[in-house]
């Protein structure tokens, strides 16, 4: 009898590893992508995989269904390691009916994550599916809520990761949205609500799956995705990559990756970069490529709300998150996208203990109808209140403009910012020059012999005075103005000095942020 079953264990998980059949794992390498199994070969250290639920089939009689059963029933879960740290992970097996969310299958992901939530270990999710089992009706649909529901008990307590490398439509592309990241890859992953189709009846648009939602339209339009990658490799790589950066769970730091990037490096060049014309543009990586450790930086949103940048980096060997408003783009502005896109990495920062590195340069808020109609009061807030309510170490260098309330926002004194420091091109002030001159002095000026001379004198008077770091500085709401070569010795002293930084908020079920 062992014999036998031993033997029938081994004809099965054989069965698993098939998959749907030679003939659709052929498939899906013509459509350019990995297998399931492929996908996870790349994503693990060699080796590490665990797999649980091989033999799991689905239950269904319904349409024949009883004549298509597969050992795994189309997705393959279980747990390894990626740079000696465990994760657990599933990946839908496009082979298997589509890759169709089936009860049995959604009790395999929920399995794995209620495993990860108590191990405190991330998730990895690797979507390519046609969705809910057809077949199945309300017992998939009831799958894919089980799974939201996880999702979002998960969040803020482990990182969950989601690679989308083929379909995700309708519904389902609401687990990938509630998780932290959503990786895509070019040409091959599409995420919509509604098809093509549905949205040529509804709306009479016309537009291609990959127009409607590729990676690139999630990357650039919508902010869906936040890291396109080329291909499945790739993205299996990048998802590697960011891993490096994140602590396991809420209670553990990040890991130490030892840098040979002395502490103590003071950069000469940083002195260059800001032009001396205020209204001149300049890349602000430049300076944030100078102050971390070298060749540490990791773009978030890359392409989506190009006015600011959010970006995992190490400093001193550590992982810290930088949001810098990018004055080559929209001059730094704040607006829409920009809050939102800055407000989640913020709000992800603050989950899992990692010190957020502000560098500012933002003459205001963007005017406009469409800004003001669309909600940038509602939306501005979502990235004040994140920075509000963040406990984990914040530290601030405000390199020129810090206008109005942006000043307010961007990691301010006010709102607890624990180290804030200023260069000398630093200017801290409610608004420039022009803005302030008009409202304070239209009619001494209008009533003036010589208007532009007056507007010319008042302009240099409150440049004087506020043009500067200095009035801040005398309040204290700058703790030092530094010398633009010190920043990264600086900020990694401040980062020293915080590690062991201990904030709280009021205690309460959970505030009710500007969603
Ligand atoms: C069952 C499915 C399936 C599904 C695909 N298959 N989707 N089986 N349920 N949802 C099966 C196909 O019958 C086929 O089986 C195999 O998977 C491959 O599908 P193809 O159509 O041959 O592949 P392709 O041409 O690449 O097209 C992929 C596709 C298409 C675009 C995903 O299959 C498709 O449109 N599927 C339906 C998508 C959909 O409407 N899903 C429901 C969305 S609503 P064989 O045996 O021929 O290999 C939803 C709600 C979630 O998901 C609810 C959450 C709240």
């Amino acid at each position: 009898m062992k014999e036998k079953n031993r033997t029938e264990a081994r004809k099965r998980i054989e069965a698993a590893r098939l998959g749907g059949g030679e003939e659709r794992l052929k498939r899906q390498h013509d459509a350019g992508k990995l297998t399931a199994r492929e996908r996870i070969e790349v994503l693990l250290d060699e080796g590490t995989f665990q797999e649980i639920d091989a033999l799991v089939t689905h239950r269904c009689t319904d349409f024949g269904m009883e004549e298509r059963r597969v050992a795994g029933d189309g997705v393959v879960t279980g747990w390894g390691e990626v740079n000696g740290r465990r994760i657990f992970l599933y990946s839908q097996d496009f082979t298997v009916e589509g890759g169709s969310l089936s009860a049995t299958n959604a009790a395999k992901i929920c399995k794995v994550m209620d495993m990860a939530l108590k191990a405190g270990t991330p998730v990895i999710g690797i979507n390519d599916s046609g969705g809910a089992r057809i077949q199945e009706g309300v017992a998939s649909l009831g799958g894919y809520a089980d799974i939201f529901l996880r999702n979002t008990l998960a969040s803020g307590v482990v990182p969950q990761l989601s690679a989308v490398l083929g379909p995700c439509a309708g519904g389902a592309v609401y687990s990938p949205a509630l998780t932290d990241f959503i990786f895509m890859a070019e040409g091959t992953s599409y995420m919509f609500v509604t098809g093509p189709s549905v949205v040529k009846t509804v709306t009479h648009e016309e537009v291609t799956q990959e127009q409607l939602g590729g990676a690139s339209t999630h990357s650039s339009r919508s902010g869906v995705c936040h890291f396109r990658c080329r291909d499945d490799r790739h993205c299996l790589e990048e998802i590697r990559r960011l891993l490096s950066y994140l602590p396991s769970n809420n209670l553990e730091s990040a890991p130490e990756i030892s840098s040979d990037d002395p502490v103590d490096r003071a950069d000469p060049e940083l002195t260059t970069i800001v032009p001396e014309g205020r209204e001149k543009p300049y890349d602000m990586c430049e300076i944030l490529k100078r102050v971390v450790d070298q060749d540490s930086m990791m773009e978030v949103q890359v392409e989506f709300a190009k006015n600011i940048i959010t970006a995992f980096a190490r400093m001193d060997g550590k992982s810290v998150g930088i949001v810098a408003n990018q004055p080559a783009v929209l001059a730094g502005c704040l607006d829409i996208h920009a809050s939102v896109k800055a407000a989640r990495f913020v709000r992800f920062l603050d989950c899992f203990n990692i010190p957020i590195v502000t560098f500012v340069d933002v003459p205001g808020f963007l005017p406009g109808t469409d800004q003001e109609w669309n909600g940038i009061i509602t939306n501005g807030a979502k990235l004040l209140y994140a920075y509000c309510e963040a406990t984990v170490p914040k530290l601030t260098v405000i390199t020129r403009k810090a206008y109005g309330g942006a000043y307010d926002v961007m990691s301010s004194k006010h709102i607890r910012g624990d180290l804030n420091l200023a260069w000398p091109s630093a200017e801290i002030a409610v608004m420039g020059a022009p803005g302030a001159v008009e409202i304070l002095f239209r009619k001494e000026i209008a009533a003036s012999k010589s208007p532009e001379k007056m507007a010319k004198e008042k302009a240099e008077e409150y440049e004087n005075l506020f043009a500067n770091p200095f009035n801040a500085a005398e309040r204290g709401y700058i703790d030092a103005v530094i010398e633009e070569p010190e920043t990264r010795p600086r900020l990694i002293e401040g980062l020293r000095l915080l590690a062991g930084k201990r904030d709280h908020n009021p205690p309460k079920k959970h505030g009710n942020g500007p969603l």
